[in-house]
């Protein structure tokens, strides 16, 4: 790199290179970790919201004050998706209410709604619309926070561990599923399965939810802000000295120095395209409304986003959420009959999809993403079929054991295998096919594609169980074909790339003009200056450990 800022005015690209990275990088950036965790709370929120809904609603108190009068499936299937729309609208929301607020007091108001919506479902009287209103409310919340929480850990943390806190999020949904299912597995004994069943089975685990929520809400108002909103700001100094609180360093250390003047130079790289392409150094709601515009319509970058609203849109169609939600509805049309069976099945789903989310955790970056994803794609098309064979040939009475067995068996392979590959790997993906101005907003058209089509696979499975029974899973089996197209044929490598790498990939030079900028004001503040003083300490340390900040 020559001493000088890195090329192509990848900021993060010299820290990347100087700290120890992934888990390594985590732990020894221990502040940066416990702040993370805590406001991983956010995702534990929007597992446990993935996971609670399909307990709640076969349990036979809930069934019979609220289901039992549906005749109609997409009545009782938006019972469940009616939160992944809610989640929608608060994905595409949250972004331009925490460039005004701060991503911290953002975090604090989306819980406060996330918990308005949680009262209102645990309050529901004997009108299903309570829930349906309830679960719309707090679906806002825990879409906001499902790209609030990735997007303040990503400001806080060193870049060398950025990609890392994309996976400790993936961890933190599944452990919420995982212990959702088991809290409701347990309180749906309250009062006994059947008709003595109390109420109390299912608003206990619905009202659970409040305490993580009251804990992030009051939390989050003693975290740090994130340096980068502090520097949108204009409020330079704070960002500065949250910066060399946040790394146990100096001010005037040569990698606090870095971090800070790269974030300047952010900013003023943004002030100077706006000002070039719409008249305007300030970055306000028209600018970025223009630059949505320009991501929509500008040909290379629409190819860009469709590839990682794809991978998200594909994330789905594997059927995932069908399994997540339905799952004891599902254990029971392969013979697990006797509703506490078909919850203990359940549980199982919740361990083993948080098990194996483990290794993918850990070794995300030591494997390309082409070969993970096809891998993926394979495994769980197979599972699929083999499911829909058994059932094909066994249902819809299921007597013989065995193959309910089997068909149970092949659901957790599915499971392990979508949570080493496509379930971190998806928004991993849809995060790195982006140039890095267009990244926040590339991605929050991406996570709200997730949420769309998790909303549609929510609507349409009852249905597709209901009306063409084991064809259901040859339905997912083909997405999960169209997958493994997908991650062979159509998606490039991105693994390890540089920004320009990328570009040179995509084969197009949106990217070029912003690389241009960025380096000539890299020069200008002198960040070139800082990353040369970093090289030069890091040479004495060459083959050993780099010198790092904590
Ligand atoms: C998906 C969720 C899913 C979860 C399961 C996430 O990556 O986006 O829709 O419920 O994984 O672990």
């Amino acid at each position: 790199m020559g001493g000088g800022a890195p090329a192509g005015g990848d900021f993060d690209a010299l820290l990347t290179q100087t700290q120890n990275q992934g888990w390594r990088g985590l732990f020894k950036n221990g502040r940066a970790l416990g702040l993370a965790l805590f406001a991983s709370l956010g995702g534990v929120l929007y597992g446990y919201n993935q996971g609670v809904f399909g307990q709640v609603q076969v349990m036979y108190n809930f069934e019979q004050r609220y289901l039992a009068t549906f005749t109609n499936a997409d009545l009782k299937g938006l019972v469940t998706a009616i939160l992944e729309l809610g989640a929608m609208v608060g994905a595409l929301t949250a972004g331009p209410l925490a460039d005004r607020y701060s991503r911290k007091y953002s975090v604090s108001g989306w819980c406060i709604i996330f918990m308005i919506g949680t009262i209102v479902q645990c309050a529901a009287n004997s009108s299903v619309a309570c829930i349906y209103a309830g679960r719309f409310i707090a679906g806002l919340g825990v879409g906001a926070l499902s790209m609030l929480v990735p997007m303040y850990n990503a400001e806080l943390a060193p870049p060398g561990i950025r990609g890392s806190l994309v996976a400790l999020q993936q961890l933190a949904i599944t452990f919420g599923i995982l212990v959702s299912y088991w809290i409701a597995y347990g309180t749906n004994f309250i009062g006994g399965t059947k008709e003595g069943q109390s109420q109390a089975a299912w608003r206990v685990p619905l009202a659970l939810q409040l305490v993580p929520g009251i804990i992030l809400a009051i939390g989050a108002c003693f975290l740090p802000f994130s340096p980068r909103w502090l520097m949108l700001k204009g409020r330079e100094e704070e960002s500065l000295e949250t910066l060399a609180r946040l790394r146990n360093g100096d001010p005037s250390s040569a990698e606090v120095q870095y971090e800070f003047r790269a974030l300047q130079a952010e900013r003023l790289v943004e002030q100077e395209a706006a000002k070039e392409r719409y008249g305007q150094s300030e970055v306000n709601l028209r600018v970025n409304l223009l630059e949505y515009k320009r991501l929509l319509t500008t040909k290379p970058l629409l190819h860009r986003l469709m590839l990682g609203a794809g991978a998200q849109a594909l994330q789905q169609w594997t059927g995932i959420n069908a399994i997540i939600y339905y799952a004891p509805t599902i254990f029971e049309s392969i013979g697990l009959t006797g509703g506490t069976i078909g919850l203990l099945a359940t549980g199982v789903v919740g361990i083993v999809n948080f098990v194996f989310t483990i290794p993918a955790v850990l070794f995300v970056d030591n494997f390309g993403r082409k070969p993970i994803l096809a891998w993926g794609e394979a495994n769980m098309a197979i599972s699929h079929a083999v499911v829909a064979a058994i059932i094909a040939t066994n249902g819809p009475d299921f007597e013989n054991k065995k193959a309910g067995n089997a068909a149970v068996f092949m659901i957790y392979w599915y499971i392990a295998n979508f949570a080493v590959t496509w379930g971190p790997l998806a928004w991993v993906v849809s995060a790195e096919v982006f140039p890095l101005e267009m990244r926040a907003k590339g991605m929050s058209i991406s996570s709200a594609t997730n949420w769309l089509m998790n909303f549609t696979v929510a609507m349409v499975t009852p249905h597709m169980i209901d009306n063409i029974g084991y064809k259901t899973y040859i339905v997912f089996m083909v997405f999960c074909i169209v997958g493994f197209i997908y991650a062979v044929f159509i998606l490039p490598e991105l693994k390890g790339l540089s920004l320009e790498e990328v570009d040179r990939v995509f084969n197009d030079d949106t990217g070029a003009e912003d690389r241009a900028r960025r380096e000539r004001i890299a020069k200008q503040i002198g960040l070139d200056k800082v990353a040369a003083d970093i090289v030069h300490q890091e040479k004495p340390h060459a083959n050993g450990e780099a010198t790092h900040m904590a």
